[in-house]
């Protein structure tokens, strides 16, 4: 039990006692806007062109890669514990990639084949599926790249590959598209290709899903360190270079505010501000930026990695720690968490602390 203050002694000016707003559990939990809910959590999923593979993510404490024969018995009982939304990520680890990314939208794609088998059996939960292009090139890279005739000759000589922005959305309408048609409730662009949010929103109108596909844009999504496990994960580590000249700068505050009054103008549903933690004034300046809009944030792969790591460490209790990065994203602004621990809250909620 917590010591109760006393200031009878010091001279303390009566409203600046906070203490008496405090002193039993319930008057602490109150003095939260909002409580995480079953609701707000969206638990990403990798799925594999392995039909029977379950295989753990080494980096990624208790999580899995799923084949499409152990998806159903993998969700079922998430779902009964009120698991309501999924995002899928496709990890081909048997289909030919090549520049453009062909197995992203092919009718035999992982993603495709999860969101079909998903709608089908677990008709409560939504699904949103990933769009890019990373798990599907042959280069690793997000978009396609420039044709060499495009490049100057200096960048010839030295060999330099640039992102071909109007391709790769084109491309990325395609994939959306055809995650969309599969029944995805949400498509969500991470590949940080300019105008892709509004072009994406215009084929979706086109293709007659303007009233039934929704647009969740990754707007300010940073360069971090914290995508390694990710990428190990989905196999998507870059054959070359970097992402820095399409993901943000960490420390680029003005960039984030452009591109979130930007993705709220070109048609976004909700928006999305990844990673989570080192970002919370970037959530809160999107609350003010785009009030409307319902709020992302993704507690990325190396969130998690690191919040468990802290935890084997000793450093702090796992639950309680995780909880606590929660409380965070909430107070920022946040409805909508993308998180690795979303199986653990589902028990947390139901568990008193
Ligand atoms: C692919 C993508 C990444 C993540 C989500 N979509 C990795 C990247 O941009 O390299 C990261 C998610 C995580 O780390 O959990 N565009
Ligand atoms: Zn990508």
């Amino acid at each position: 039990t917590p010591i109760a203050g006393s200031h009878q002694e010091t001279a303390v000016p009566r409203e600046a006692i906070l203490a008496g707003g405090y002193h039993h559990p319930l008057l602490r939990s109150l003095q939260a806007e909002r409580h995480l809910t079953k609701d707000m959590l969206m638990y990403p999923i990798f799925i594999t062109d392995e039909p029977d593979a379950v295989v753990d993510i080494k980096s990624l404490p208790g999580q899995k890669r799923w084949g499409i024969n152990k998806l159903e018995a993998f969700l079922a009982p998430l779902v009964a514990k009120g698991l309501r939304s999924v995002i899928l990520f496709g990890v081909p680890l048997h289909m030919d990639k090549d520049a453009r990314g062909s197995p992203a939208d092919d009718p035999s794609t992982p993603v495709i084949l999860a969101t079909k088998l998903i709608r089908d059996r677990f008709p409560s939960l939504v699904v949103a599926c990933d769009v890019c292009l990373c798990e599907y090139t042959d280069h690793g890279h997000c978009g396609e790249l420039c044709p060499a005739d495009q490049l100057t000759p200096a960048e010839q000589t030295a060999g330099a590959k640039v992102i071909d922005n109007p391709r790769s959305v084109r491309r990325m309408q395609d994939v959306a598209l055809a995650y969309a048609r599969a029944g995805a409730h949400i498509v969500a662009p991470s590949d940080m290709m300019d105008g892709r949010i509004g072009a994406i929103k215009q084929a979706l109108v086109d293709a007659g899903f303007g009233n039934r596909c929704s647009l969740m844009a990754y707007s300010a999504k940073f360069a971090s360190s914290m995508y390694g496990p990710f990428r190990e994960a989905a196999g998507s580590v870059p054959n070359f270079g970097n992402r820095k000249c399409y993901q943000l700068p960490p420390n680029a505050r003005g960039l984030a505010r452009r591109a979130i009054v930007r993705d709220a103008r070109e048609g976004a549903d909700f928006l999305m501000v990844k990673p989570a933690l080192p970002y919370l004034d970037i959530m809160s300046e999107a609350r003010l930026l785009a009030p409307d809009l319902p709020l992302a944030c993704y507690q990325v792969s190396g969130e998690y990695a690191m919040i468990h790591a802290g935890a084997q460490a000793g450093v702090y209790e796992l639950r309680a720690m995780a909880m606590e990065t929660a409380e965070g994203f909430l107070r920022a602004g946040c409805t909508l968490i993308l998180t690795y621990f979303t199986p653990d809250f589902l028990d947390w909620l139901d568990e008193p602390a």
